[in-house]
């Protein structure tokens, strides 16, 4: 995450009267259609498509009789790669599977910066990985993520993808690169998915990125949303806060999330949204809502993952539950480690 010290508490009182702030489905009823689905060219390569089956135009081809042998193997078998750990039996290989965990079952999603974790956070059985440009604030040592740029993007997201993940592996397009021309942008994202090895790429925004994202889509580019507190504004917004706190905050967020339904988004991510806010805006719109400090109604939760392993420079953000403190293992072991030598017990 990046900076927290703006952060209001996880039960920040801004939320006085959260019924008034709930957004109201306006317009015409849409048809429920897979969001994944929104545009004919996007290919999702790993879904597997059922070959069929082959005809046969030759009536010469033997039949196979009921007895019939099977050929003696006279050549050595191949050596067999050595097998990987299976995903979980449950875990989104493709953004058609994540999107059709709606309503199924709460989706699950962490950030990894590199080979390691991205090894540790798929065997976890996430449905996603997050390359998030948190990188900036939780590993590289800057302040907000605005310093985060591509070639961090494309040197972690390679890291990632190195690790072979079973599961579907998302990287952040940095800040910027959406703000140039529609060109930069599908550039971005191509490198990000070519030479970064990512299945699809996230964009912070919401009405402002939507025509973009939908040409992305079109061309077959998966994109993830992102709407509440856009981390790459800060300097905009002046610090980081919860969203949609007032009704006009509330309808804005609505509006924003219709938009990238609209514009294809297979998923939207929503950062610290008013918890009733966002309970409605996941029963009102069609892709999953993957929530951040946003509360239980979403259709998933996303958290980065030093945060959730205690492994930090900075505070973890209130809402964020810490299920290991690595910062406490790494001290211990690296003071034996220094002792030993100083006292020569190391190396023995
Ligand atoms: O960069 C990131 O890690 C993110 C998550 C907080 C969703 O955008």
């Amino acid at each position: 995450m990046p900076e927290k010290e703006n952060q209001p508490p996880a039960n920040s009182p801004s939320n006085s009267n959260p019924e008034s702030t709930k957004p109201k489905r306006r317009g015409p009823p849409r048809s429920k259609k897979p969001a994944a689905g929104k545009s004919k060219k996007v290919e999702d390569s790993s879904v597997k498509q059922k070959k069929p089956d082959a005809v046969t135009t030759d009536r010469s081809v033997p039949q196979k009789q009921d007895n019939a042998q099977p050929p003696k193997r006279t050549q050595k078998q191949p050596q067999r790669a050595p097998e990987r750990k299976k995903p979980h039996h449950d875990q989104a290989g493709s953004v058609r599977d994540l999107a059709k965990l709606k309503g199924v079952r709460p989706i699950v999603a962490l950030t990894a910066y590199d080979s390691v974790m991205s090894r540790l956070v798929c065997d976890a059985g996430v449905d996603f990985i997050l390359v998030g440009d948190s990188v900036g604030t939780t590993l590289l040592g800057h302040k907000t993520t605005i310093p985060v740029d591509m070639t961090d993007m494309l040197r972690h997201t390679a890291a990632v993808r190195r690790a072979e993940p079973n599961c579907l592996l998302v990287a952040d397009l940095p800040f910027g690169e959406a703000s140039f021309s529609f060109d930069h942008l599908l550039d971005s994202a191509r490198r990000l998915m070519q030479q970064g090895g990512a299945d699809a790429i996230k964009i912070e925004g919401g009405r402002d990125v939507a025509d973009d994202i939908e040409k992305l889509v079109a061309t077959g580019i998966p994109v993830l949303g992102h709407i509440g507190l856009l981390p790459q504004t800060v300097k905009a917004i002046g610090g980081y806060r919860k969203f949609g706190a007032d009704r006009q905050e509330a309808e804005d967020l609505y509006t924003d999330a219709i938009a990238l339904e609209e514009a294809g988004c297979f998923a939207v991510v929503g950062e610290m949204i008013e918890e009733s806010v966002a309970r409605e805006l996941a029963k009102q719109i069609l892709p999953p809502l993957i929530g951040i400090g946003s509360g239980a109604g979403c259709d998933g939760q996303i958290l980065v993952s030093t945060d959730v392993l205690g492994y930090h420079v900075n505070k973890p953000p209130s809402f964020v539950k810490t299920y290991a403190n690595l910062n406490h293992v790494i001290s211990k072991a690296l003071s034996q480690y220094v002792t030993e030598v100083k006292s020569k017990k190391f190396p023995a």
